[in-house]
Order: structure tokens, then C-alpha cells, then sequence
């Protein structure tokens, strides 16, 4: 299994703090945000991570993570998002020559968790795999509807009224047939290629699994989840 996390994006939400550097390169407590979802992946056995990038501050990884071996990685790569707020699906799509016809665990590069995700890389066979929240402002994100047996119906991107307490998460698993779906999907009313549309499309082939993330989970986009995720790790 090979990682790729999505270090994109603009993080106007963070301004003035992006103006000087890349969101994900921001401190959540001691260390750079983007160690975080680094370190989930190598504890889940992924040493093989591409890196995408975008902005006017996407060089400033490479001082920072440098080949990635002080953070127990074999082999990273990087690439660049050419329009930096194109959407999680056009940066996912940078991976598909990195993905090499195999599965990836994809992890967004300000979400911070200290759940172990071992179990659902080592048995991932085919489809789609997402980790779910229950979080009290699932307004916020892609929020899951269930059927009667709990198995998911339909995912609503930040919706006003929403169908579950549950929050997708920034981690998934996909099987090597999302860069043929991210090539179908349109741009949302934003402009972006959205994850939350990849997601949909293996509902409707019903091959989207998901679980509970077991653990503290926050994204670090926002004044407020930056300042949670730093007291969570300051506090560990
Ligand atoms: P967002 O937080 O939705 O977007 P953003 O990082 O541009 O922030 P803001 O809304 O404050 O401007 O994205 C979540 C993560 O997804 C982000 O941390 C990095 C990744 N991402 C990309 O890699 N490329 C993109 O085009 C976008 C929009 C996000």
C-alpha cells in the first residue's frame, strides 16, 4: 500500500498565518501540521508517500521534509496541484502515475488523528474505504446518510440540514478505479473536483465500506480546530 497526502489548497481560512508559509507547514503544537498525517501513515506500514503540493509556498516542503527518512519513510515523492484550490479530487488525481495500477490510502494534509488505521490498510481489498466522526457541527463536512443496516447511502457536501451526527473524515482508502472516476466528475457550484462526488460513485457501484475512526480526530483548517488540535497534542 502507498500513501499520498493533499497538501493543497490555499488555506485562505488561516489568513494571515498562510501568507508566510503553507497551512500544512504551520505548527500543531511541537511539530509541522503536516507530520501528523505523515506519522499515521507510516504507523499503519505506509513508508512509500507522494506529496501533493500547490501555491506559492509548495517549495518550502522540501526543506522541511527533505527525503521524509527522519520521519521513517523509504520513498517520497512530490508533486504540484497547478490550480491550488482546484478541489481534494484534482489534487488526488496527481497520483495516478504514483499509484501504479494499486490501491492508496489517501490522507488530507490538516487532518490530525492518533487512531490506528492498520487493520482497515492490511485487509483492504477493492472499492472505497471511509473513516467516520461523529462530530456536533457535521454541517461543517460530507456528512453520511444511512440505510436501515447502517450501510451508507449518500454522502451531502456541507449540507443545512444534515442526515447523521457523522463527519467524513480526511482518510480513505481507494482501489486504482478512483482516477478513472476522479477523469468523470464535474466541478461543484466552488469550482472544485469535490472528494465527497468521488465517494458517491462507489456508493452507487456499492463497493464504499466505511468505520468508526477509533481515536481523537480534528482537521487543523480553521483558528478554532488549530487551537483544539494543538491542545489535544499539547496536552498528550
Ligand atoms: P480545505 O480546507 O477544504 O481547503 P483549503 O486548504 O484551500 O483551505 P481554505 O478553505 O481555508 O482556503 O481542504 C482540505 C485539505 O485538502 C487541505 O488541507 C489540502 C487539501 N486540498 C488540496 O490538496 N487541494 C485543493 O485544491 C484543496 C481545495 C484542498
Amino acid at each position: 500500500m502507498k500513501g499520498v497526502i493533499l497538501a493543497g489548497g490555499l488555506g485562505t481560512r488561516l489568513y494571515p498565518l498562510t501568507w508566510a508559509t503553507n497551512k500544512h507547514l504551520l505548527p500543531i503544537y511541537d511539530k509541522p501540521m503536516i507530520f501528523y498525517p505523515i506519522d499515521t501513515l507510516v504507523k499503519a506500514g505506509i513508508k512509500d508517500v507522494l506529496v501533493v503540493s500547490s501555491g506559492p509556498h509548495a517549495g518550502h516542503f522540501l526543506r522541511v521534509l527533505k527525503n521524509g527518512k527522519e520521519l521513517g519513510l523509504n520513498h517520497l515523492e512530490y508533486a504540484f496541484q497547478e490550480k491550488p484550490d482546484g478541489g481534494i479530487a484534482d489534487a488526488l488525481a496527481l497520483a495516478k502515475d504514483f499509484a501504479d495500477d494499486g490501491p492508496i490510502t489517501v490522507v488530507l494534509g490538516d487532518n490530525t488523528t492518533d487512531a490506528d488505521i492498520k487493520k482497515e490498510v492490511s485487509s483492504f481489498k477493492d472499492g472505497a474505504f471511509v473513516f467516520l466522526k461523529k462530530v456536533p457541527d457535521p454541517e461543517r463536512y460530507g456528512v453520511p446518510e444511512f440505510d436501515s443496516k447502517n450501510k451508507i447511502i449518500k454522502i451531502e457536501e456541507k449540507p443545512k440540514s444534515p442526515k447523521s451526527n457523522y463527519a467524513v473524515t480526511g482518510l480513505y482508502i481507494y482501489d486504482h478505479s478512483v482516477f478513472e472516476i476522479v477523469k468523470k466528475i464535474k466541478p461543484s457550484d466552488r469550482g472544485q473536483l469535490e472528494i465527497t462526488d468521488v465517494n458517491n460513485e462507489y456508493i452507487k457501484k456499492q463497493t464504499l465500506n466505511w468505520a468508526e475512526l477509533n481515536g481523537f480526530w480534528t482537521d487543523a483548517g480553521t483558528f478554532a480546530s488549530l487551537f483544539k488540535a494543538s491542545s489535544y497534542w499539547a496536552n498528550k
